[in-house]
């Protein structure tokens, strides 16, 4: 059976204005050589895509990222030294998938690469074949967005946080794919590395 971390609650009482979160957030390449605390990673994945009203009867829940007809096709891969992790936002908890440290192949710029965490963001297309049948074009772009939503969401918790961040669109997708042992229909859209600030 697979590994499951339960995470922590996530802390949704951070106090921190919206407004300075939007005008604080930036793309930032150094981090301090520390892993995050549990209590952090907990934070980053509900603030990318965690529910915030669970589903009731054949409802589906909702998230804190929006997606087309909440086909919820996001799913938030955790990339650490101890191993690969899947985000199962339901039971906030994180499914190991890899024993490995794959953070070598989170971004093509070896910078990046030595960051504490790592999160991918896959797509899965067989969430949308409802809505958009056999059109890959139609699902591919609302892929991208999807993932956009996901990643600022990270973003502003990372400005709030006072923690550093980027997104990352230099990646080896197909490696990736290959590496995490991806199905066709699951597409690597990109990546974001995370870690602590240097002031802080
Ligand atoms: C889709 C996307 C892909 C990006 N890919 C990279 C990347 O591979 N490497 C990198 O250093 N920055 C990357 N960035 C960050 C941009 O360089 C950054 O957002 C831009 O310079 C504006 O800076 P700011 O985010 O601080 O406002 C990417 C941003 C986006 C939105």
């Amino acid at each position: 059976m697979a590994e499951i971390i339960q995470l922590p609650a996530p802390q949704k009482d951070l106090d921190f204005p919206l407004m300075q979160a939007l005008q604080e957030r930036r793309s930032k390449r150094v981090w301090k050589d520390e892993a995050l605390p549990l209590q952090e990673i907990s934070n980053i994945l509900w603030a990318a895509c965690g529910i915030t009203r669970e589903g009731k009867y054949a409802a589906k829940s909702k998230r804190t990222a929006p997606s087309a007809c909440n086909s919820q096709s996001i799913d938030v891969y955790a990339a650490t030294k101890e191993g690969l992790f899947r985000y199962d936002e339901k039971g906030h908890q994180l499914i190991r998938v890899l024993a490995e440290d794959i953070r070598e192949h989170i971004g093509t710029q070896k910078r990046m690469q030595s960051a504490p965490l790592g999160l991918i963001y896959v797509s899965d297309h067989s969430r949308m074949i409802m809505y958009f049948g056999k059109d890959e074009d139609k699902k591919m772009f609302f892929s991208g967005t999807h993932a956009g939503y996901v990643s600022q969401n990270v973003y502003l918790y990372c400005a709030a946080a006072k923690l550093n961040t980027v997104v990352l669109g230099l990646v080896d997708r197909d490696k990736l794919h290959s590496i995490m042992n991806l199905k066709d229909h699951e597409k690597v859209i990109f990546t974001q590395v995370v870690g602590k600030s240097i002031d802080k």
